[in-house]
């Protein structure tokens, strides 16, 4: 893997793989609305908005690998989802397949499978249950993922990313917490292991709260560094101090799940 595309270089994640990725690939192009305020000389950008095909055929042009983080990342109005998540994911895997790219890993979310109960364990089998316009998008990235593995070839695998942070900040991140180190790991197996056809991955570390069975990524040789418990005095001291939020609470996907929530908890299944 010589050349490769991130896309939302300018976002928290992005800015984090542009210290993380230095030297692991040794052309890597970056691309986003605008370009990072912190752009060092000798790092490629390219301005594009998802929305727009022909930009987006112009930012994939000649690379063989694309790492998608680009586009909205929090529960938005259907406009911004359908143009930055929907329309934006669509032009994303369908100008790689025009140009011929290898291989897409795609940021996916916990938020696809947000409504399963805490006490439920989920594998990447389980069906989707977004909980948010945000999720649904995220599920509609997995859907195009397996569309173009099956029909066009591609090596796809698509990341349910808990939430990437130096430490887990509360309970429910103590699930799903991913250390940015492990994230990098992830990204490099769907870019590199020969076995990649179409997988999904839970982007999560080594949670001992965790709800996920993420045995197919360590069936690809996953080995998560992080280790949530030895930051569990610190979340739990946080998480007395945050507002009760039962509906949130209950399922795995938090707030995201009891924003717009119709009723209270009397609906959450036992
Ligand atoms: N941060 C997390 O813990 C987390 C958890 C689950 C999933 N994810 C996913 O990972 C990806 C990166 O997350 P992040 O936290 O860095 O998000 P972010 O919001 O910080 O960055 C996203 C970037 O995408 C860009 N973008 C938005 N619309 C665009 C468009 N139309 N065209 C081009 N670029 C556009 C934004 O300018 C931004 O720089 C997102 O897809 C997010 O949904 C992140």
């Amino acid at each position: 893997m010589q050349k490769v595309l991130v896309t939302g270089a300018t976002g928290g994640i992005g800015t984090r793989l542009r210290k993380l990725l230095r030297g692991v690939y040794p052309d890597i192009r970056w691309s986003d609305l605008a370009p990072p305020a912190d752009l060092a000389p000798g790092e490629t950008f390219v301005r594009a908005d998802l929305a727009a095909l022909s930009e987006v055929e112009r930012a994939v042009d000649g690379v063989q690998g694309i790492v998608h983080l680009g586009g909205f990342s929090v529960e938005g109005p259907w406009e911004t989802i359908l143009n930055a998540n929907i329309i934006g994911c669509y032009n994303l895997f369908e100008a790689a397949r025009r140009g011929g790219v290898e291989r897409i890993v795609f940021a996916s979310s916990n938020h696809a499978v947000g409504f399963y109960p805490r006490q439920r364990r989920i594998g990447v089998e389980a069906p989707v249950r977004p909980d948010s316009r945000y999720g649904v998008s995220k599920a509609f990235g997995e859907a195009l993922a397996a569309l173009y593995a099956f029909k066009h070839g591609l090596r796809v695998t698509c990341l349910r990313i808990g939430n990437v942070a130096d430490t887990p900040v509360d309970k429910r991140r103590l699930a799903i917490w991913l250390l940015p180190e492990d994230l990098v790991q992830l990204i490099r197996i769907g870019l590199e292991h020969p076995d990649i056809r179409c997988e999904i991955f839970y982007g999560a570390s080594d949670n001992a709260r965790g709800w996920w069975d993420n045995a197919a990524a360590f069936r690809f040789g996953y080995r998560p560094q992080g280790r949530a418990e030895d930051h569990a005095a610190a979340a739990l001291a946080a998480e007395a101090r945050l507002p009760a939020d039962p509906v949130g609470d209950w399922y795995q996907g938090g707030p995201f799940c009891s924003d717009e929530f119709d009723g209270g908890i009397e609906r959450a299944p036992t």
